[in-house]
C-alpha cells in the first residue's frame, strides 16, 4: 500500500485525539506514523466483533461508504466508526466539479483535502467520485463548454484534481450517470447532458482518455444507477450501458470497470436477481471489473414497527448481495452513507433534514449495527472469491477480525 501523503496539506484530524481511543485503530495509526495513542485509552466503539472491512476482505473484496467532510469534522463517534469499518471512503459531495471549481481556474480543495487527510491518516483508500456528472457542473463551465466546445475546459479541470489525490485515489468514476433510456428503448440511451450537448456522444471517450493520460494507474469507471429491477426502463438501461461499453471497447478506449450505484427502493417490485446476475456476467465477460458504489435502501412504509422495517431493509440488501457476491468481477461494495445519522434520503428537496427518518443504512443513528449490517457481514463471510482476492491487492490486505 502506498503511504505517501501530500506534504503541503495540513492534517486537521491530528487534533482529534479522542478518536484514537477506538479499538483497532492503534495498528493503522502507528503504521502511518500519524499519531500516538493516549495512555490507558479504552475501546469505545459500539460495534464489537467482526468488522465489515474484515468480512469484506475474507471475500477478497473491500467495503466502503460515502462520507462528508463536515460529518468527519464534527462527529468523533462517526469518525471512529468509519475508520474502523471501512477500507475505502467516497466523498459524497466534495469532489464534484460544482464544489471544486465554483469559479474558473480557482479550484477550492479545502473540504476535499480534509477527507483526503482523514483517509491518509487511517490508511483508507478514496473512491474518486466523480469527474463528470450532469448534476454538478459549475454554471460557468456549462456555458463555456456549450459555447466554445473546447475539450480543454474539461482537461484543465481533471488535471489538478486527479494529480492532487493520486496517492489515495485508485478508482475514478470518470463519467457518472451517462445512461438515460427513451420510453421505448430506442436510440443510443445516452443522457442528453450538457457534456453531450457540447461534445456529442464522444465526450465519454474523451473523458476516459483524458483521465487515463493523467492517471495511468487508476481504475477508470463509468458509474450509473437503475439496473436492479425488472421494469422496462431497467432493461433498456442495461442494454444501453452494454452497447456503450461495446462501442468504447471497439475503439480501445481505456475503461476498467463499471460502478453500479444500487439505490434500492422497497416500494418497487422484488429485485430482478436473474436479470441482474446475467447483467453482471455480461459486464464481466467484457473483461471489466465491477463495484457497487452507492448501496442504500429507501423504505416504503415507515409506520411499521422498527424490527419489521429493519428486516425488510436487510432482506432487500441480502437479495442483492446474494447475487452480486457470486460474481468474481465484483471487487467492492460501498454504501451511500454508513449510519442513518447521515443519509441523503433524509434530506428533502428544500434542504430540510430529518435525521433517522429512513432506516436504509447498515448502522442506526446511534452507530449500532442493524440487520442490514449483519446481512453484509454474513454475505461477505459466506463467499470467499479467489478471483477477486487476487485483484484486491490495491487495498491493504492485512488480516483482521
Ligand atoms: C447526492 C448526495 O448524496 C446529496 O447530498 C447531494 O445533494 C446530491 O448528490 N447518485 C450519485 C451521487 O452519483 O453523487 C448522489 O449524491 C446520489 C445519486
Amino acid at each position: 500500500m502506498k503511504l505517501s501523503r501530500a506534504p503541503e496539506v495540513a492534517n486537521p484530524f491530528i487534533v482529534f485525539r479522542s478518536v484514537e481511543s477506538l479499538a483497532g485503530l492503534t495498528r493503522r495509526a502507528a503504521l502511518l506514523g500519524a499519531m500516538t495513542l493516549p495512555a490507558g485509552c479504552t475501546a469505545m466503539f459500539p460495534v464489537r466483533g467482526t468488522k465489515l472491512r474484515a468480512a469484506a476482505r475474507s471475500s477478497g473484496r473491500f467495503f466502503g461508504a460515502a462520507v462528508q467532510a463536515e460529518q468527519l469534522r464534527n462527529d468523533s463517534l462517526f469518525r471512529g466508526v468509519v475508520a474502523q469499518q471501512c477500507d475505502s471512503i467516497t466523498p459524497e459531495l466534495e469532489l464534484k466539479w460544482g464544489v471544486i471549481e465554483p469559479a474558473p481556474g480557482r479550484p477550492v480543495f479545502a473540504q476535499m483535502d480534509q477527507i483526503a487527510a482523514f483517509a491518509r491518516t487511517y490508511g483508507l483508500r478514496l473512491h474518486g467520485h466523480t469527474l463528470l456528472w450532469h448534476q454538478s457542473v459549475p454554471g460557468w463551465a456549462s456555458q463555456s463548454m456549450v459555447e466554445a466546445k473546447d475539450w480543454n475546459i474539461v482537461g484543465r479541470y481533471f488535471a489538478p484534481v486527479m494529480a492532487r489525490y493520486s496517492d489515495v485515489i485508485d478508482w475514478w468514476d470518470v463519467v457518472n450517470e451517462p445512461i438515460e433510456a427513451t420510453e421505448d428503448g430506442s436510440g443510443d440511451c445516452l443522457r442528453r447532458s450538457v457534456f453531450y450537448e457540447a461534445f456529442g456522444p464522444d465526450y465519454i471517450r474523451s473523458a476516459l482518455e483524458t483521465a487515463r493520460a493523467i492517471a495511468p494507474r487508476a481504475k477508470l469507471l463509468i458509474n450509473d444507477y437503475g439496473f436492479e429491477y425488472s421494469g422496462k426502463d431497467e432493461q433498456f438501461r442495461r442494454k444501453g450501458l452494454l452497447a456503450l461499453v461495446d462501442a468504447l471497447q471497439r475503439r480501445a478506449v481505456p475503461l476498467d470497470g463499471i460502478g453500479l450505484q444500487a439505490h434500492l427502493d422497497l416500494s418497487r417490485e422484488p429485485l430482478d436477481q436473474m436479470g441482474l446476475a446475467t447483467f453482471l456476467k455480461e459486464i464481466a465477460d467484457r473483461g471489466l471489473l465491477i463495484q457497487f458504489t452507492e448501496l442504500d435502501v429507501r423504505e416504503a412504509d415507515r409506520s411499521l414497527p422498527i424490527p419489521l422495517r429493519d428486516q425488510a431493509v436487510a432482506e432487500a440488501a441480502r437479495a442483492l448481495l446474494d447475487v452480486v457476491l457470486d460474481q468474481p468481477a465484483v471487487r467492492g461494495i460501498s454504501t451511500w452513507g454508513l449510519s442513518d445519522r447521515y443519509s441523503w434520503i433524509d434530506v428533502d428537496p428544500d434542504g430540510r433534514r430529518h435525521i433517522g427518518r429512513n432506516r436504509g443504512l447498515p448502522l442506526d443513528v446511534e452507530m449500532q449495527p442493524k440487520p442490514f449490517w449483519h446481512a453484509l457481514v454474513e454475505a461477505f463471510s459466506g463467499r470467499p472469491s479467489t478471483g477477486a482476492r487476487a485483484a484486491a491487492v490495491i487495498f491493504d490486505q492485512g488480516q483482521e477480525t
